[in-house]
This record gives C-alpha cells, structure tokens and sequence, in this order.
C-alpha cells in the first residue's frame, strides 16, 4: 500500500485480502489493525486513527452515487474519519461523511450513517447509541502479530 502513496504507519497490521481504493488518501495510525477482506475506500479521504481494531470484512465507502440523479451519474464524496482506540466489529459498513470518535465500538453488522461520540457503543442498522463505554488510556499490542504482515 506504501508503493501505491499510502500513509502507513510502520507499526499497524494489515491482514490480507484487502481493497483500497485511492490509496494516497489513506492514512492508518501505529498499532492499528485492519482484519481480512476490508473495503478501504479513500477516493474521498480515509484516515484511521493508532490503537484502533477494525474487525474483517469491513467496509469503509468515501464515495457514492446521487440515489436520485439519472442514471447514478457522478459521484459524491465524503471523508470518513475514525478515531484513536476505536473497535469496528466484523461486516460494520461505514458511509461516506462519517466520523467515528475516539475510543467508540461499533457492533458486529451496523451500517453507520451517522457520526458516532466517542467512547460509546453504537449498533445496529443504522447504527444507534447503546451505550456508553469508559475513557481509557492505552495501546494495542499487536508487534507480536508481524508474521501477518504483507
Ligand atoms: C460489540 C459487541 C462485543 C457487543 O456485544 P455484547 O457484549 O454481547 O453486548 P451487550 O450484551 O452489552 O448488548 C447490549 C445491547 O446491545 C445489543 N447488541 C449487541 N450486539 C449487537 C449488534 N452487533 N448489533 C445490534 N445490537 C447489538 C444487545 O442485543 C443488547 O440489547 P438489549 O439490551 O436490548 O438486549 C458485539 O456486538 C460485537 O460486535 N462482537 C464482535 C465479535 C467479534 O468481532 N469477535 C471476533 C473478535 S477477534
């Protein structure tokens, strides 16, 4: 991804089986972990923050068609921000436009069309406030993951 202008941070994990789309405008923090078969769309800028945990199969749009205009023509885009200390569970979809606060999880299976505050669980289709998590301070151990490393 690095060969392609990703900003990459040396420490993070990227398991295999990825998309990325728009590579220059992709940017992962250290330590951060991105599971199998993600979707890492970053035509409209993709910036995922350190200590972060984004589960396999997720998908992060930046871009999409107008739903109304003839024909699907054009394209809108939307950077998607995700914070520091943040879960995405397993098959979350993120649309474009969104932010997900710091330390905030999302469950397994939500489409997240909205802003997510940090440091509260939100679930569901679309994704809504289940409730609220602690403020923590700390970072993923994952140096001892490498040997996944592609
Ligand atoms: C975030 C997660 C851990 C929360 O699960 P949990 O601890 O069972 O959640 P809770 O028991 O506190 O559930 C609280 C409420 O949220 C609901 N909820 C839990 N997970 C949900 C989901 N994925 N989507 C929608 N609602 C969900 C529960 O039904 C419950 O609602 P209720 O109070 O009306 O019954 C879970 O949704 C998840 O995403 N797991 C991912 C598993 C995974 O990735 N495993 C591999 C790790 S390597």
């Amino acid at each position: 991804m690095r060969l392609w202008g990703a900003h990459v941070d040396p420490s993070a994990i990227v398991y295999h089986g990825m998309q990325v789309r728009a590579a220059r405008r992709l940017r992962i923090g250290a330590r951060t972990v991105v599971g199998q078969h993600c979707v890492l769309d970053a035509r409209g800028g993709l910036v995922i923050g350190a200590d972060t945990n984004i589960s396999s199969d997720v998908q992060f749009y930046t871009a999409q068609h107008p739903w109304n205009g003839p024909g699907f023509t054009g394209a809108e885009l939307g950077p998607v921000v995700v914070g520091e200390r943040v879960w995405v569970g397993p098959r979350v979809t993120v649309l474009p436009g969104v932010t997900i606060g710091d330390g905030a999880v999302v469950a397994a299976g939500a489409v997240v069309t909205h802003d997510v505050p940090a440091w509260t669980l939100v679930g569901g289709v679309p994704a809504a406030h289940i409730a609220d998590r602690d403020v923590q301070d700390y970072e993923l151990a994952t140096s001892h993951l490498k040997l996944w490393w592609w």
